[in-house]
């Protein structure tokens, strides 16, 4: 899928964010090796911790239905889902990605003005922990 077709997925998963308290609405959208695409919405809860982004929202749906090998992500979020700013994933997200993405997996940012921003999973994550490390 064109990248500009995946940030309008993303888009589109926005809406269904669950963000009654920080109001900030994500969506992501995750193209598989093969092809297929699973979006997500971040989802929050009561117990803030317990909140899930949408990146992370997207690659658990995909793992859970087999899938382990991923191409790219788009990501779009903004306040009251007023998407005008890059949003890039946190911390967390950027961990679970390096745990299936290679390093050369394509982190898709874009605004609404077809501003597109592309990183490479290494530039967000560098010395990604992975399991690697924990060979002796
Ligand atoms: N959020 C995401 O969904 N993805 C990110 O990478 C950044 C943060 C969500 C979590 C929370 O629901 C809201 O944005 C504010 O942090």
């Amino acid at each position: 899928m064109e990248d500009r077709e995946l940030i309008q997925a993303a888009a589109k998963a926005m809406e269904n964010a669950y963000a009654p308290y920080s109001h900030f609405q994500v969506g992501a959208a995750l193209e598989t090796e093969n092809g297929r695409i699973f979006t997500g919405c971040n989802v929050e809860n009561a117990s803030f911790g317990a909140t899930n982004c949408a990146e992370r929202t997207a690659v658990f749906k995909a793992v859970s239905e087999g899938e382990r090998k991923f191409r790219k992500i788009a990501i779009v979020g903004g306040p009251q889902g007023v998407w005008t700013e890059a949003v890039f994933p946190c911390g967390i997200c950027r961990q679970v990605m390096s745990e299936f993405c290679s390093p050369d997996f394509s982190v898709i940012l874009g605004k609404p003005d077809g501003t597109i921003y592309r990183y490479s999973l290494k530039e967000l994550n560098p010395g990604a922990f992975t399991a690697e490390d924990m060979s002796c």
